[in-house]
């Protein structure tokens, strides 16, 4: 009989040793490169088959185990621990002038030093400036052994336990480790994986983390870290403490050692340049990548990449001389909710916005923010009077992130959400299942009324220059146009007695107006503002009907006759011309003298014209592409879907459903030399 407690057979250890090692590697590929080499399932059954071994035989397992990442019993509070090497922060730069300014003094030390010649320019490592927490991870022969927080530089908290749950973290380092090495870095957690933890959390209904720093920071400071474990914290390595071999020469040199060591390091965003210009191109580059990374940064941090010049330039009092963060403007900011305001589109929907106290974010002062919809407000738990966090990324619209609980004041109001139109009265109505509450005013709705003429008078629409919101909103307000028919009885007299308004400005949007008079068909079909009517599909009816008549007579079974034209959609027409108000603005339109031009008809190229395709399966010997640039060029359409009003299916090898589809509709189905003798035919 096997003792389990004895020693393990030389082959389990080996194997157990292998399946660490493997797993770890799998934890890298996937946490640090992302670039998954294995399916989830695999990788489960790894860890599964390691557990079993260490189940069966204790004696294999070791702290540095990957199935000891799930976390270990919870603390009754942190203990301090002492930095062996103080944990340092960053001067801070907003502007150019403090960046060149940096260089100046860093190059004039290092002459004066003799460490560069006069007019050479200092090199910097580049790197981004993370939004999470730093943390110090402590290795002794190549084992992770502590890991502490930043805490005020000199002490911190011991967070082990937590750190040892973060994947991307290893547990061992590879070879040849030195004797101590202290790694210094940022937790953080990625968007995606951030968005995923509230949703879960909202399910669990435990608390909503305003932002991914924030839900990190909760993570990393919980003392149970079975709790950690379940949080997607990822770790990103940028500096040291305490080392006991000696170092590569530069910053640069020293991150590359850290990765092979397996480490991770963001060197795919770091860049090593040379003076102020090379400075401020890489922040130019980072602002420009900054909205499309899947983390959040508040800066970049600049540090001079030769080790002796650092030791030349040293430090004042607890930040290196050498090194510089230099922020973009904060992506939020807290302010107050004065209230909360209804805005009503142009097809009825209704957005609840945040007014705010003024707050500089993202770079502007905001005063309003969107609160998205009903249930939005409701899931963040978002109340009149709170304290909220604002958020403004690149040119996205300012939305309000979530309350700061910690200061919500006892007036705080919920919100009630009205069941009347603020602006015109109307019933509001809100489907079951939909978010959107909308208006049930239609055009009677001023608001809607404000924002179907502004849509109409677009550059997608009639393409009316000069006739800007500002101005539509008070012809609408001071009851001058109450439909788009209004518009083209607008004379240069009065406009020019408009706001902000003179004669010459005046006498162009009457130009505008003018040249306005014969739109092409599908632009004034977009124009009226059809709901689910966008250009694509208005070109389709345009092309089909010929004309606005023929459109507005036609019926349902008429409008599905229409290529990419579904249920939905032509529901939606057949509303719209049914209202009489919609119909009187049409009829209003032509008695103005308004002429919709028929569009041309494409060429009759062939006889696929008004055949649609579908094509599955592989075939023969054109690709899929192939075959459909030769249905299009012969003037055939080509679909992703089969449906009653499919043609001709070409199916290949390996059709699937949309064979089994085509022959339960009776639809045709024809091989690829069928197809071919179509086009011959053609
Ligand atoms: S270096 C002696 N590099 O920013 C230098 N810090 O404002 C110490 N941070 O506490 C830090 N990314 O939490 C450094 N690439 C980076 C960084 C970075 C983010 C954070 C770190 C630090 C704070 C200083």
């Amino acid at each position: 009989m096997l003792d389990p407690h004895g020693t393990p057979p030389e082959d389990v250890l080996a194997r157990a040793s292998n399946l660490r090692a493997e797993i770890e590697q799998h934890n890298q590929a996937y946490y640090v490169h992302d670039q998954p080499t294995i399916g989830d399932a695999q990788y489960d059954a790894l860890l599964r088959e390691l557990q079993a071994l260490e189940q069966r035989f204790p004696a294999v397992l070791t702290s540095d185990s990957p199935t000891q990442r799930v976390g270990a019993a919870p603390l009754a509070a942190f203990s301090a621990v002492t930095h062996a090497v103080a944990m340092l922060s960053l001067a801070n730069a907003f502007e150019e002038e403090e960046v060149l300014a940096f260089d100046k003094r860093v190059a004039d030390t290092l002459v004066q030093a003799g460490v560069i010649k006069p007019s050479e320019p200092v090199t910097y490592a580049c790197e981004l400036k993370l939004d999470g927490l730093a943390i110090s991870l402590r290795y002794e022969a190549g084992h992770l052994v502590q890991a502490a927080t930043r805490g005020d530089g000199q002490t911190g908290e011991d967070v082990t336990a937590n750190i040892r749950t973060i994947r991307s973290i290893p547990l061992r380092l590879n070879s040849p480790a030195p004797a101590v090495l202290e790694v210094r870095g940022e937790v953080f957690m990625n968007h995606a994986d951030f968005e995923r933890l509230n949703v879960m959390q909202a399910q669990r209904q435990e608390k909503i983390f305003v932002n991914p720093r924030n839900a990190a920071a909760g993570s990393l400071r919980q003392l149970d870290s079975k709790i950690t474990a379940q949080r997607p914290l990822r770790f990103f390595a940028y500096g040291w403490g305490e080392v006991s071999d000696s170092l590569p020469a530069t910053h640069d040199g020293v991150l590359q050692w850290l990765a092979k060591l397996g480490l991770p390091v963001n060197r795919e965003q770091h860049a090593t340049v040379s003076g102020a210009l090379g400075l401020l191109d890489y922040y130019r580059t980072v602002g420009e990548r900054r909205s499309g990374l899947p983390y959040d940064i508040d800066g970049v941090v600049y540090k001079v990449n030769s080790r002796q010049a650092q030791r030349v330039l040293g430090f004042v009092a607890r930040a290196p001389r050498f090194a510089l963060a230099h922020k973009f403007p904060a992506q939020e900011a807290m302010t107050e909710l004065l209230g909360i305001d209804l805005q009503v589109g142009r097809t009825g929907a209704i957005t609840p916005v945040a007014r705010l106290a003024p707050v500089f974010v993202g770079g502007v002062t905001v005063t309003n923010a969107t609160l998205h919809n009903e249930d939005e407000i409701t899931r963040k738990d978002v109340r009149i009077g709170d304290t909220v966090v604002v958020r403004r990324a690149g040119d996205v619209i300012p939305e309000v992130v979530g309350p700061v609980l910690s200061a919500r004041p006892a007036h705080a109001q919920v919100f009630q959400m009205v069941s009347a139109c603020p602006v015109c009265g109307s019933t509001i109505e809100k489907p079951e299942g939909e978010a959107v509450a909308r208006c049930t005013g239609g055009l009677f709705c001023g608001a809607q009324r404000k924002q179907s003429l502004i849509h109409a008078v677009g550059r997608k629409a009639l393409d009316i220059e000069g006739l800007g919101d500002k101005l539509v909103e008070q012809l609408v307000d001071r009851a001058r146009v109450k439909s788009l028919a209004d518009l083209f009885t607008l004379t240069v007299t009065e406009l020019a007695a408009y706001d902000r308004m003179g004669v010459k400005s005046a006498q162009n949007i009457v130009q505008a107006i003018e040249a306005a008079r014969q739109p092409a068909l599908d632009r004034f079909i977009f124009a009226l503002g059809i709901r689910h009517v966008g250009q694509a599909t208005a070109s389709d009816l345009a092309r089909h009907f010929g004309s606005i008549e023929g459109l507005m007579r036609a019926s349902e079974e008429e409008l599905l006759s229409v290529a990419d034209v579904g249920p939905v959609v032509a529901q939606s027409i057949e509303h719209f011309f049914s209202e009489p108000h919609n119909r009187e603005v049409v009829a209003a339109l032509l008695d103005q003298g308004i002429e919709p031009q028929p569009l041309a008809t494409r060429p009759q190229q062939s006889g696929l014209s008004g055949l649609t395709f579908v094509l599955t399966g592989t075939l023969p010997t054109w690709t899929r592409e192939q075959a459909a640039e030769a249905i299009l060029s012969a003037g055939g359409k080509v679909s992703g879907s089969v449906s009653k009003k499919t043609a001709y299916v070409v199916a290949g090898e390996d059709a699937g459903s949309k064979l089994t589809k085509a022959q339960s509709l009776g639809v045709s189905v024809i091989d690829e030399s069928g197809l071919k003798a179509l086009l011959g035919d053609a």
